[in-house]
């Protein structure tokens, strides 16, 4: 493999135009170097379906411990550092914690968010599913353009997690929406001064109020998840105190509810541009958790995320250096034609599917993926129930919102019709 320096690509990874459309510069970096250095960075780009694989099964060599170095410049600043004194500290958990701090929160999450629980929220999931679609669909009996986005895709994972949290007696879908929306800002770096500070409000609104509802819970248990997350214990561990339930709390918040609104949206548009395959699909129902599995390899809503490199290593040949960033980019290793034949193919019945890195793989994988595929599921299931016809909606311009880890439409304007048996 040629050195990284010897490499010329002809668009920057981080470009805007490249961020929101990827797919040519993606095909171009699997045929030239499916690792290589950012141009004028310390950083370190994954591509490659193998060579990802590799990283993300090297923890003692890849650390995702980048929360602090993220969240560094901004920390300093006095006016966030006093608003957020007024909370919770903040800890890192999960997403950006090594084991064997990782180990620890890893194996009382998972106590909370076992296939039992998501069994147990199917019907929630599908009666929100229902009421939703059910009004899209009065309104588009009445001529109107409805936004998928706005009106269906947002709403659905947000209400989900926020009753499965506690927050949907007490709190309302859109104050759920603004906290997750705070916490995802300042986790994706660009945002300004002023922002930063509002955010680091939101976080202190929504740690007091998780704390009335941890309260609530250590009073009287409840039947969901944040209560199985409040009593969650495995032999030998300390229990999950109030800190950090509140930091557990905001991650699936972020890491929830902006990734499956980005593929539930893009996994229409694919069906939308794709009628063969809608036609396919309609004809044999049996295919639709391939056909989900198949939009979270093309839409691939994680980009890309961080590690820090542990000590002087190579990836797929190349050297990376001790102290220096990798970028794992997922949504490139799932285009990989050395995996994935025809890669930029929507193919509802590909065979290996399933084997995409949408959800990582290794320690970190995704621990929202079967809630995340069940929501997935049942959206679909009940969409081509209830919806005959999807259609663009005439001069939709779509564009897709700015972000160098989430990649997601910002709208998706549509035009439904009622199918028949539904409106009986
Ligand atoms: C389509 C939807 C989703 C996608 C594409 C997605 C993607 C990912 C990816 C790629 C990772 C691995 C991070 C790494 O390797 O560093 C991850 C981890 C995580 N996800 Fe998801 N996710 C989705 C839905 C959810 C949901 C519904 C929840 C919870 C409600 C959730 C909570 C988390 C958490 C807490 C982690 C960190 C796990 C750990 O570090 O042990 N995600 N997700």
């Amino acid at each position: 493999m040629a050195a990284m320096s010897d490499v010329k690509l002809s668009r920057h990874p981080f470009a805007p135009e490249v961020l929101s459309e990827p797919w040519d510069f993606y095909a171009e970096v699997h045929r030239t170097a499916p690792v290589f250095r950012v141009p004028g960075t310390p950083i370190t780009y994954v591509a490659g379906y193998d060579e990802l694989v590799d990283v993300l099964g090297r923890v003692e060599d890849f650390s995702n411990d980048f929360g602090g170095i993220l969240s560094g410049r901004r920390a300093q600043d006095p006016e966030v550092k006093a608003i957020l004194d007024t909370g919770w500290p903040a800890v890192d958990t999960l997403l950006t914690a090594d084991p064997p701090v990782h180990t620890r929160f890893r194996k009382l999450v998972n106590l909370a968010f076992s296939m039992k629980r998501v069994d147990a929220i199917e019907h929630r999931i599908r009666e929100i599913t229902v009421r939703l679609i059910e009004d899209m669909l009065a309104r588009a009996d009445r001529g109107e353009v409805v936004d998928f986005v706005a009106d269906f895709a947002i709403p659905l994972p947000v209400a989900v997690i926020a009753g499965e949290i506690g927050m949907d007696s007490t709190t309302d879908v859109a104050t759920v929406k603004r906290w997750s929306d705070a916490f995802a800002d300042r986790l994706g770096q660009m945002i300004s001064r002023e922002r930063e500070i509002e955010c680091a409000r939101e976080v202190v609104e929504f740690q007091h109020h998780a704390k009335t509802l941890i309260d609530a819970r250590r009073a009287q248990p409840t039947d969901d998840l944040l209560n199985d997350l409040v009593y969650a214990s495995v032999d030998g561990e300390k229990p999950l105190d109030d800190a950090e339930i509140m930091s557990i709390l905001q991650q699936l918040m972020v890491a929830g509810n902006e990734t499956t609104t980005s593929t539930l949206a893009g996994g229409l548009l694919l069906l939308i541009q794709n009628p063969d395959q809608l036609a396919k699909v309609r004809a044999d129902r049996r295919l639709i958790p391939n056909m989900v599995e198949e939009m979270l390899r093309l839409e691939s809503p994680t980009s890309g995320l961080w590690r820090v490199v542990k000590r002087d290593t190579t990836v797929g040949g190349v050297e990376v250096k001790a102290g220096t960033m990798l970028m794992a980019r997922f949504a490139a290793a799932n285009r990989d034609p050395r995996r994935f034949p025809d890669p930029d193919r929507f193919d509802v019945a590909r065979p290996n599917a399933r084997t995409h890195l949408a959800f990582g793989r290794g320690i970190h994988m995704c621990v929202g993926n079967m809630l995340s595929r069940r929501e997935l599921v049942v959206a679909f299931e009940e969409l081509l129930d209830r919806v005959a016809e999807f259609a663009l909606a005439p001069g939709a311009r779509l564009e897709w919102k700015p972000n160098m880890l989430l990649r997601g439409l910002s709208a998706l304007p549509v035009v439904l019709k009622r199918a028949v048996k539904a409106a009986a």
